[in-house]
């Protein structure tokens, strides 16, 4: 199958970027930080908060993109721990923009099939936005579709953190005492259990950080830098990193492409994507 029969391109540069896009080797996992709203509004003396707007719109034509070329997990760090830090104001807005995105837009997530899932410490949440949360995970908990991961109040070592001390409690309340982790138990106590661990970690507005973002699993990501800032990061701009992910040769400390060490969540027995609410 060819991607211009998966989405119709709404431009030439689209339609060019689409014929070169092998489907048969799409990442199955695309991670974002999505970075550069305060910036966009700045350059248009606009307050932040309209920036974070067009970041939503951003967000949901990325989300329609990915769920169309069939990608299965697409995970955006959309609230980091370290953001409580802002104005509150900025903060409170932030939270009521979560929600009224929840509302507004779930219907057309259930219908398109696509799964959302939250990742982070959602009990320090507000209630009402935990209460949202709750209500999206559940509404669309038999999707098959793609997996929405959504990174909310997370904090990569905040995760590595409470894994330890998940691993730990199990030591403790088993009496196991000649229990050993390695890497496979150790992702499996990740928030991301049984998820694959993201092939593309894709960071708008050309910081060269990962900023606290899925420490673990993007222990072989392939990474892409954008100066574009992220309400500008249109269904053009990812496929043109799409395009530029296939370029990659992954080989994981090889010498050959070949596949991803065994150490991948992708066969955990257990799931806590619903467990930390
Ligand atoms: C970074 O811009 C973005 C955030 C703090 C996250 C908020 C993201 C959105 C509102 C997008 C919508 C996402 C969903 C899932 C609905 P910044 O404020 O750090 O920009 P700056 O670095 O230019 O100040």
């Amino acid at each position: 199958m060819k991607a211009t029969e998966l989405l119709k391109p709404a431009n030439a540069e689209e339609a060019a970027s689409l014929d070169k896009i092998d489907l048969k080797r799409l990442p199955q996992h695309v991670a974002v930080i999505m970075d550069g709203n305060g910036r966009w509004a700045q350059r248009r003396h606009l307050p932040r908060i309209a920036g974070h707007r067009a970041g939503v719109k951003a967000a949901r034509e990325i989300i329609e993109t990915c769920a169309r070329l069939k990608l299965s997990y697409l995970t955006l760090y959309a609230f980091s721990l370290e953001n409580w830090r802002r104005p509150q104001a900025e903060v409170d807005f932030l939270m009521r923009l979560l929600r009224e995105y929840l509302k507004r837009e779930l219907p057309s997530i259930h219908k398109n099939n696509i799964r959302l899932l939250v990742i982070g410490r959602s009990e320090q949440l507000p209630e009402a936005v935990r209460k949202d949360i709750e209500q999206g995970m559940r509404m669309t908990a038999r999707n098959t579709g793609m997996k929405l991961v959504v990174a909310l109040n997370y904090g990569g070592r905040a995760e590595l953190v409470d894994a330890f001390n998940a691993m730990l409690e199990q030591v403790r309340s088993n009496g196991l005492s000649a229990f050993q982790a390695d890497e496979q138990t150790v992702s499996e106590h990740l928030y991301t259990a049984g998820l694959p661990d993201p092939d593309l970690l894709i960071r708008t507005s050309g910081e060269m950080r990962v900023s606290n973002f899925l420490l673990w699993q993007i222990a072989y990501a392939e990474i892409y830098v954008t100066e574009t800032l992220w309400p500008d990061f249109s269904c053009a701009r990812l496929l043109e990193a799409l395009v530029d992910f296939q370029k990659r040769e992954r080989r994981y400390g090889g010498l050959n492409a070949s596949q991803a060490p065994a150490t991948s969540s992708k066969s955990a027995k257990r799931s806590r994507w619903t467990g930390r609410g």
